[in-house]
């Protein structure tokens, strides 16, 4: 299947249809304009090289476009970027203004059973570690090898928006009191927990060298490691925890986790998106990379991450808690697995699997309550980043 066929709206970029009004400026330059053009300014005048200006963009590519260490966002070749990074830019949260009081009360108290004090640990466990790891891989791999500057841009904000998580993961720590080392010894201790690293970690450890990407082999590594991280780890192996927590949430159960984990998954899905566009434009600009036997290993990989998160499940849910059975949530696993894989062009391992947890999507939604974030959380929102969840996303 060819990637173009498939590709998301969000991943057309400057060549494949003509940008709105409103963006052409910065995309666009006239094409009957002259090779110069004079700026005069008192009594100087300054010869500006349009011609320059268009090879600039021209040779802008996501990778071994023009190396320069001039940050030459404009003009734009990748609308996309910028559009979302503006959009992630405008849901800027901060842990510390989500109230975590009933939160405390809830733990010391006994209405809280040992299996949720559980699922909140292993989410805390989890995530404290697997934030900074798709953080450091993004600075790491992805941002050093692209070349266009506004897909560092956007990709810059990406790592900044997992510092802000990994920091909601302390605040969660400290507001609850629990041992920090507890949550270390978590992520190094549980089988299930360090496998779902390693899985990762292995393969962005691979890519951090100089890397020719001029052979198909290491564009194909490259191309791994972004269907990896976005599709397979954040896409999906974020989750079950996410669904789990949520679900508590639902149950008027740790209020402020919730909310911080609505935030996290709501800036998670522009994550999957970055990723998805990135690898949908990083195929289209080296097709050799797109082949039958790839597109089968990127299906491989997924499928061993939907086995490496259902044995993380069952960890997580050992036993049935209120409400709660790992069977749900391993099929919401192969679900939302399927619904990452077609999003990339890729054939699902299911026939048809059904979503189990459809309050999942409207909870997620965000723009719905007006009422729901108290405090000074609201006045981070801008007005033009309502609508920041994609119910296609869930
Ligand atoms: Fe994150
Ligand atoms: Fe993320």
């Amino acid at each position: 299947m060819s990637p173009a066929t498939t590709k998301c709206s969000g991943c057309l970029n400057f060549t494949d249809s003509p940008p709105s009004p409103s963006t052409q400026a910065l995309t666009a330059m006239p094409t009957a304009a002259p090779a110069t053009t004079t700026v005069a300014i008192g009594n100087h005048s300054f010869v500006l090289n349009r011609e320059k200006a268009e090879h600039a963009y021209a040779s802008k590519r996501v990778i071994n476009g023009n190396e320069t260490m001039f940050f030459n966002i404009l003009p734009l070749k990748y609308q996309w970027a910028y559009d979302l990074y503006k959009t992630m830019k405008n849901n800027h949260w901060e842990p510390e203004d989500i109230a975590m009081q009933k939160d405390v009360e809830q733990w010391r108290s006994d209405e809280i059973s040992d299996v949720e004090r559980w699922i909140i640990k292993m989410g805390i466990g989890y995530f404290s570690a697997a934030e900074g790891v798709v953080g450091d891989n993004i600075l790491h791999v992805v941002r050093e090898l692209v070349t266009a500057p506004e897909l560092k841009l956007v990709l810059g904000r990406h790592a900044h928006e997992e510092n802000i998580h990994a920091d909601s993961l302390v605040y969660m720590i400290s507001s609850l009191g629990i041992n920090p080392h507890e949550c270390e010894a978590m992520f190094e201790d549980i089988p299930s927990i360090l496998a779902k690293s390693n899985y990762v970690v292995s393969n962005s450890r691979a890519l951090r060298r100089d890397v020719d990407l001029t052979l198909t082999a290491n564009k194909q590594a490259l191309a791994k490691n972004i269907f990896l991280f976005g599709q397979c780890m954040e896409g999906t192996q974020f989750y079950g925890l996410f669904a789990m927590i949520l679900s508590l949430y639902r149950q008027n159960k740790f209020p402020g986790i919730g909310t911080m984990f609505r935030y996290t998954l709501r800036d998670e899905s522009n994550h999957i998106e970055l990723l998805r566009n990135l690898l949908m434009d990083l195929i289209d600009e080296n097709p050799d990379i797109w082949t039958e036997e790839f597109r089968e290993d990127l299906r491989a990989t997924m499928a061993e991450g939907i086995s490496l998160e259902k044995a993380f499940i069952r960890d997580c849910l050992p036993v049935a808690g209120l409400g709660l059975n790992s069977v749900d949530f391993e099929t919401y696993i192969d679900y939302i697995a399927d619904r990452r894989l077609t999003s990339c062009g890729l054939d699902p391992l299911n026939e048809f699997v059904s979503n189990p947890f459809p309050w999942l999507s409207e909870m997620i939604d965000i723009k719905k309550e007006t009422n729901f974030f108290e405090g000074r959380v609201t006045e981070y929102q801008k007005a033009s980043a309502l609508s920041s969840v994609d119910d296609d996303e869930l």
